[in-house]
Order: C-alpha cells, then structure tokens, then sequence
C-alpha cells in the first residue's frame, strides 16, 4: 500500500482493534486511538521507566501468557524491545526465526499463525514488509488472541509512534504549543505516518514533513501537516527535530532521489542546522541511521539528541501495550 491508500481501510483497522467496550483487542494503527486511550498509554508507560542506575522495572502481569514474535523483516529495536518487554513482565517469549521456518518451505502466513495458536501464543507481535498483513491476520484469529503492529510496510509501526511520544513529552511537557518537524523520506515512513497521527490526536501545535519533492507524501495525506520543501523553512523555531532515513528497501524508482551527498548537503540534520530550531530543541531519530546522510554523527551522539532514550522508552511502552492489550484478553 502506498500513501494514497483509501481511508476506508484505516477505518476498518481503527475499529478491528478495540472491543465493543472500547479496550484495546489489538494494536494494529494510532489512527482512530482516541485522546484519553493516547494519554493513558504514555502514562502506563512512564510507569515502567526507571533510572538508569535502577535495575529495569519488572512485574508478573504476563504470567502465563505466551508472546510469539514475528519479524518478517529486518529489526533490531523493535524485536529486542519486544522480546525484554514480554520477558519483563513475566511472560514466555518466543521469537520464531522466520529464516529457518517452514514459511521458506512454502506455508502461508495463516498457517503460521494457526500452529501458534494451537500453541497456545496468546499475543502475536508480527512486522511485514507488506500493508495489510496484521490487520488481515487479527481478523483470522480466535477472540484469545491478540495482535500487534511492529512495522507494516511505509503504513503503521504504531509502538514505534507512542515511544516518539512519549519521548517529546517527557521532555517538552505537553504538545499543543509544540512545533514538531520531522526531516526526511516521509513517502516510504510509516514511523513518520504514526507519529503524525498521533501528534495530530494529542493537538500538537504544528507539524511540519520536510522533504525533497519526490519523498514528500501524496498531497491527501496528512492535511493538517505543513508539507515543506526547505529545510531551513521547515526547521524554523521548531521544538523537535526528527530525522528519518530513506527507506530504499521501499523504493522501486530513484528516479528523483537525490544521491547521499547532495541529500546530506540539501536535507542533512547537523549542529549548523540545528541554529535555526530553537536552542533547546531535542534531536530525534527512530533509527537504524545512516550517519552523514539524514544526520551528522556528532549531532547524533550530542546533548541535544535523545536518540538512545527513544529507544529505553521503547521497552517501556511495549511493556505498556502487552499489559493492555493482556488485560483485556483476561476479562475475555
Ligand atoms: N525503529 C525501528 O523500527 O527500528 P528497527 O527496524 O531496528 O526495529
């Protein structure tokens, strides 16, 4: 799916995932999580961060339950974050090795699905390089089990867009004043899609998507942002900065993309550029990076970038989804 996909199929996922009462079934998009739901996660969340010199927060809220990791795709954040979440909160993790599975012998996807249900996985964590899988499989499973979103395509990577929030309010407070700009290929990213959702959700004050022409997003999407084609314009007063890297993997035609010097020349995040965002404006980035290119090295390893902190709220806010998304299925 590409960014001009139709709203309708966000709207069946928006409701696939919540239960009549309106709990949390699956995590599957941010689009259609209400105000209150967005708060409560981040607050849930933020109870499972400690200080660093503290051992890591721990509870048996997934005891007995069995969380099954599917990475269809490459990751190192999101599957490991995963994997020390369900383990933390007490349950059995099993991270199946796609690459020496049968699904290489030619099973299909359900079939997969189903052997681990029989299984008795009760929490399936799946990321594909292809739109639509989760929510297809979260329609084929039993009522006990539940799905989450870790990456679908340039669509949705949902855990990813509540870390990036919880991490501008942890340091900015709140957003309705906040100008959040994010810097990059916003076409192919489907971290920048769930950030603005959920930016948009929680009232920030301004958006901007700043890209080259042939990277920016289809001009339907995502109205209420500032669609910016200069950097300098974009990163003007801004309070957050997100730089995201070009998703080639997501791209058949480079036609129009810029090579990496004229990228990191036109589009690169540095401290030069940083002068123009406000002096205690945060530097973000989901990674993996590609230094010199979308951000300079040394702005990425400065006080100004919380870039490893995304990543230690990462945890916590998986954390904060598996215990939803476990309470719910225990009232079933
Ligand atoms: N940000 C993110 O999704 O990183 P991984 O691909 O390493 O999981």
């Amino acid at each position: 799916m590409n960014a001009a996909e139709p709203d309708q199929l966000f709207e069946d996922e928006a409701s696939l995932q919540l239960h009549d009462d309106g709990s949390l079934r699956h995590l599957l998009t941010l689009k259609g999580l209400d105000h209150s739901m967005l708060v409560e996660l981040l607050d849930e969340a933020t109870a499972y961060l400690t200080p660093e010199s503290d051992l890591p927060a721990r509870s048996d809220a997934l005891a007995g339950r069995t969380v099954a990791n599917l990475f269809f795709e490459p990751s190192t954040r999101t599957r490991a974050s995963f994997d020390l979440a369900g383990k933390r909160l007490g349950a059995d993790v099993l991270n199946l090795d796609v690459n020496t599975s049968s699904r290489k012998k030619g099973e299909s996807i359900l079939d997969t699905i189903y052997t681990l249900e029989a299984m008795r996985c009760d929490i399936m964590v799946v990321r594909d390089a292809s739109a639509g899988v989760p929510a297809y499989i979260a329609k084929h499973v039993k009522d006990h089990v539940s799905i989450l979103n870790a990456g679908e395509s340039d669509v949705s990577h949902p855990t990813q867009g509540l870390l990036d929030l919880l991490t501008m309010r942890r340091h900015k407070g709140g957003f309705e004043n906040l100008n959040v700009a994010i810097v990059g290929d916003i076409r192919h990213s489907r971290v920048a899609r769930s950030a603005a959702w959920g930016l948009r959700t929680l009232g920030v004050g301004s958006l901007r998507l700043i890209s080259p022409p042939a990277l920016a997003p289809e001009t339907d999407e995502m109205r209420f942002a500032h669609i910016v084609d200069n950097l300098e314009e974009g990163l003007a007063d801004a309070d957050v900065v997100m730089a995201l890297r070009i998703q080639r993997e997501r791209i058949s035609d480079l036609d129009g993309i810029p090579g990496i010097d004229e990228y990191f020349a036109n589009y690169g995040v540095s401290h030069e550029r940083m002068k123009l965002a406000k002096p205690d404006a945060i530097v973000m980035h989901p990674g993996p990076m590609n230094r010199g290119i979308e951000i300079e090295g040394a702005l990425a390893d400065s006080a100004q970038s919380v870039i490893t902190e995304q990543v230690a709220n990462g945890v916590a806010v998986r954390m904060a989804v598996l215990e939803r998304v476990a309470r719910s299925l225990d009232k079933r």
